[in-house]
């Protein structure tokens, strides 16, 4: 799938069909979560695999009752390990760093899951300690987000969001006279003049390519 059909058309799918995921496909989406940027490179994170009945439904329970996960064939807790991100970047890199790496993980997960043509939903409403006794997970570590995964058996519509012109400033932070109105004109004449360009430059190259016919 191409990354921008990828990244725009994914949902969050909270059905799914009684059908197994194949461990092939959450060894890639295990792969791209390992892949995500992280602070100082320092991968501070650690991927559990649920796929048991009865563990699932103790999630679902620990996820304050969302009762529906349990029905994910999948599941993918996203362990935080801060130690060594505090080690380095102190309490900046615990409270912002540690986190912040676990979620770009979580995001690649989500988005990859979606290229193999699977459902995911990114949960976090979940009770911290709950989830820790269920699965072992050490005292000094933090489950930071927990990934359903199955095939869809639903398709849900896209979700009312803020317009590019709401969410987009220009320049400062804030204030009308940092808004432009029409931001997809706006930035379309900035992909329209890098257009040119690329074009400019490709029939320069092919013109240095082509060898003069002798006179
Ligand atoms: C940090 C975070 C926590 C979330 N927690 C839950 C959750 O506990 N339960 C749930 O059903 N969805 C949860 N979601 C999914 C959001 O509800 C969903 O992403 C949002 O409504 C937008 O829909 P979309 O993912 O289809 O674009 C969470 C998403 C994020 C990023």
């Amino acid at each position: 799938m191409e990354v921008t059909d990828c990244i725009l058309s994914r949902r969050s799918v909270r059905k799914y069909l009684d059908i197994s995921v194949e461990r092939d496909k959450i060894g890639v989406i295990m792969e791209a979560g390992k892949a995500a940027p992280s602070a100082g490179n320092i991968q501070n994170w650690k991927f559990l695999l649920i796929e048991n009945a009865d563990k699932r439904k103790k999630i679902a329970e620990a996820c304050l009752q969302q009762w529906w996960i349990a029905k994910a064939p999948s599941i993918i807790i996203l362990v935080a390990e801060p130690d060594k991100v505090r080690q380095f970047y102190g309490i900046r890199g615990e409270r912002l760093y540690s986190p912040q790496g676990c979620a770009a993980a979580a995001m690649s997960m989500l988005l990859e899951a979606h290229n193999q043509g699977l459902g995911s939903c990114w949960i976090g409403a979940f009770d911290e300690g709950k989830i820790k006794s269920l699965c072992n997970i050490p005292e000094q570590a933090r489950p930071q987000a927990i990934i359903t995964i199955g095939y869809p058996d639903e398709n849900p519509p896209p979700p009312p969001e803020f317009s590019l012109e709401e969410v987009m400033f220009f320049r400062d932070f804030g204030g009308q006279p940092n808004r432009i109105e029409d931001i997809p004109a706006y930035l379309g004449e900035f992909s329209d003049k890098i257009d040119k360009g690329v074009t400019a430059t490709k029939d320069f190259i092919k013109k240095l390519a082509t060898p003069k016919k002798k006179k």
